[in-house]
């Protein structure tokens, strides 16, 4: 864990610089608009360790499989979000010496991500090897009003010497993955054109054809005034950039304004990309950095409108929930149903950019009630566009008649994962998309979506469970063996409670869809039925024959669900025994030490229990939470958040408080060691749940949103927005009591406590327990 991060409310600060930190801080300053990221490199050349990366959005490239020993049904190819065109590189000499902060003396360095206007802000001082001295300060933004563009402001300042600065923005798409498998470069020049006041790149992706041009227009100032300047424009493979010569005084202010777009074949023709990333540069200069960054606020503004938490009385707490939304809000913003959200979002290569079931268990809560309707309808149109890759994906393992099995990784549909205990075994993930389609329904009530999508999915989903399972003479039971459920710290087990009990509620949602389809639509369930040959009588029968005869395992002794058959044979030693310097195992030790531990990576069975939780009586639940935390690592950065909406749910508010700082500051503090690889996305969307959720007690009953609060001891307050169809409310706890304000003209009908209450358009409620 580290803790350099100063606390802030709105804003994320480093002082001082620490080489050893910079990749995490690379991560966690990382900015994006939902179409393209990237992480917080340096804009001056640096020679020290740094990762490289700019992201655009479902730009991807399938990087050949590399596996020690192949497997029938591994797929060839890992298709991985590309390091794409560096937009922010401005090289800087001082009187012919570089700028290279690894090679520098750095004082007064500070690091500012402003979260509240959504821009990374850097200064320092440094005195080079020959002792001259600059200020600097620059200031960027990937612009969100205009999701294609981006700019920078870099200020240089001589404190010591008057001299000749050669100052030389680029955009260099010379650049590779780390992660390559084969230490190949993927992108291939198309054509490019340096300029005296700017340039463009473009490029094209090997093998996927996409294309992606990025430019850049600037203009330069000496202390506000137009500069005197020489401009050379210089090309390299897949590189341009315009050497720019100026002199300086002492104590003189030299600004470059570099304004950047990146537009892609996605979106545009390819023989036009040039042509157009002209035109949009052309657009932003002219408006130039100050009104760009001002619209930037003003996007900024309308998300916090909706997103923001406000935490009174824990700065820290607060600057952590405003980390994770600001982040979220940066990867996805739901305008295009092509694009997901990768578990790293736009802050690094780890997980490739791919889509996992974390959008899905984790993301779709946070969207559905803090954007509008469309963007989680977005993410699952997603996956209703990838069935026939699904069914592909399961024909290839030996599943028939419509069977679909959702890839554990995927960019288009295809399976990336390829080791065998996840991509053949992981299969819960098929259950998390099936969810996420529930939980869309039941929260917005657009029933119509299981008509015209939802339950061509379903039906397919249930398919595939129904043949995965299989008849125990043994137990006259249907069992389901050889899988991996959440916690990938076990594999290949057999009768995995939570992916069990996921199969069973799929096809018991998918008859249950089939009456509510057949009521709303007989026609479109006809068709559908026809579409998808499924037989009722056979198929259906099958169906709740599993449901009624499927074994889930159950330790009447203890009285919990088990985990897997063979769990209790684990030698039993709480995380608490274990000594802090084996921890994290999974850095730690050996992965067969591992595999033959109790230890659990991330919520398994209480992940089910999150899930349904109506289902289980609070003893039941508290019996499970008690047994399986203390056994649990989290090492996933997708358990702490579950755990504390459980234990807020027990009303054991001082463990709720303790994971919820633990999810909330994962990267701030680097809780996992792992930061530096990217930030966490998809789990900030489990720390949003954590307050909502957990300390706000929010769920849907009866059709209605209910809430049960409770305010950690530590706060005065918390308050957050909820949009909840076509209304918005705001929610504040505080000791007097919930507080609820209708920010819109129609009444909401609640539950707070338990008891039902209206609050009229544009009026406020204060209940209280
Ligand atoms: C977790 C998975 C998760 C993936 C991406 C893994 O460490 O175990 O559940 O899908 O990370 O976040």
């Amino acid at each position: 864990m580290k803790d350099y991060i100063k606390i802030d409310e709105w804003k994320i600060i480093e002082e001082g610089f620490d080489p050893h930190v910079h990749k995490v801080s690379e991560s966690i300053f990382s900015l994006g608009n939902g179409r393209m990221g990237q992480r917080a490199n340096f804009e001056e050349a640096y020679s020290g360790e740094s990762l490289l990366g700019n992201y655009v959005a479902g730009v991807y490239y399938p990087d050949k499989t590399r596996v020690g020993w192949w497997k029938n049904g591994y797929p060839e190819y890992f298709a991985k979000v590309l390091n794409a065109a560096n937009w922010v590189g401005i090289d800087v000499q001082l009187d012919g010496e570089q700028l290279d902060l690894a090679k520098c003396e750095v004082s007064e360095f500070r690091r500012e991500l402003n979260m509240k206007d959504g821009y990374l802000k850097r200064n320092f001082t440094a005195k080079t090897a020959s002792g001259k001295i600059v200020e600097v300060e620059a200031i960027r933004f990937c612009s969100m009003a205009d999701d294609e563009t981006g700019a920078i402001k870099y200020s240089i300042k001589p404190i010591n010497f008057s001299g000749e600065l050669t100052i030389t923005p680029s955009i260099d798409g010379d650049v590779k993955n780390q992660d390559s498998n084969y230490d190949e470069k993927f992108w291939d020049e198309v054509s490019k054109e340096a300029k005296q006041d700017g340039g463009y790149v473009q490029m094209r992706t090997k093998k996927t054809g996409f294309e992606v041009a990025t430019g850049m227009k600037f203009n330069l100032t000496l202390d506000g005034n137009a500069a005197e300047i020489i401009a050379e424009p210089i090309d390299k493979e897949k590189y341009v950039g315009t050497v720019v010569k100026l002199k300086a005084g002492e104590g003189q202010t030299v600004t470059l304004y570099k304004y950047a777009a990146n537009l892609s074949s996605q979106n545009h023709p390819s023989d036009q990309l040039a042509e157009l990333t002209y035109a949009v540069l052309d657009k932003i200069s002219a408006k130039g950095f100050d009104t760009m960054m001002a619209e930037q606020a003003e996007a900024w503004a309308k998300k916090w409108e909706l997103n923001d938490i406000i935490i009174d009385g824990d700065v820290s707490a607060q600057q952590a929930i405003r980390f994770n939304i600001f982040q979220l809000n940066q990867t996805y913003t739901g305008e295009d149903d092509r694009l997901n959200i990768g578990p790293k979002g736009f802050t690094g290569e780890k997980y490739g950019g791919s889509t996992y079931w974390d959008t899905e268990a984790y993301c779709v809560p946070f969207y559905l009630s803090t954007a509008e309707q469309r963007v989680t309808r977005n993410l699952l149109l997603y996956r209703y566009k990838q069935l026939g890759k699904a069914i592909e994906n399961a024909a290839l393992l030996g599943f028939k008649n419509g069977a679909a099995l959702y890839p554990m990784v995927t960019m288009d549909g295809t399976e990336c994962h390829n080791e065998w205990e996840i991509t053949f075994e992981e299969i819960h993930r098929n259950g998390a998309i099936a969810f996420a389609i529930y939980n869309y329904v039941r929260y917005t009530g657009d029933e119509a979506y299981l008509a015209d999508y939802g339950l061509e999915v379903l039906l397919a989903i249930a398919r595939f469970w129904s043949q995965r399972v299989n008849w125990s003479e043994d137990k006259q039971q249907y069992v389901m063996l050889g899988v991996t459920g959440p916690n990938e710290y076990e594999n290949n087990i057999n009768n995995n409670w939570y992916t069990s009990t996921l199969a069973v509620w799929c096809m018991e949602y998918a008859l249950e869809v089939i009456e509510k389809v057949k009521s709303i639509d007989n026609a479109k369930y006809e068709a559908l039925v026809a579409k998808i040959n499924f037989d009722i009588i056979t198929e259906g029968e099958r169906f709740k024959h599993i449901i009624a005869n499927m074994y889930l395992p159950y330790d009447e002794k203890q009285q919990i669900f088990l985990q897997q058959d063979g769990y209790l044979d684990k030698e039993q030693i709480l995380v608490k025994d274990l000594p802090a310097t084996d921890r994290p195992i999974n850095q730690k030790w050996s992965w067969d030490r591992i595999l033959r531990s109790c230890y659990i990576k991330q919520a398994d069975v209480l992940q089910g229990i999150y899930f349904f939780e109506d289902q289980y009586d609070i003893d039941t639940i508290k019996r499970n939470f008690d047994y399986y935390e203390p056994r649990t690592v989290h090492e996933s950065s997708l358990s702490p958040c579950v755990h504390s909406i459980l234990a807020a749910k027990l009303g054991d508010e001082k463990r709720a408080y303790e994971f919820y700082l633990r999810t909330s500051r994962l990267d701030l503090d680097d809780y996992n060691n792992d930061t530096e690889d990217g930030c966490h996305i998809t789990s900030m969307a489990g720390t949003w749940m954590s307050v909502v959720e957990g300390f706000g007690g929010m769920r849907m009953r009866e059709d209605k949103l209910s809430f049960q609060p409770f305010l950690p001891e530590k706060w005065a307050s918390f308050s957050f927005h909820i949009g909840f169809r076509g209304i918005t409310i705001k929610v504040t706890v505080s000791k007097d009591g919930v507080k609820v304000q209708n920010l819109s003209d129609q009444n909401i009908d609640l539950l707070v406590y338990g008891k039902e209450q209206t609050v009229a358009g544009g009026a406020e409620g204060i209940f209280a327990n």
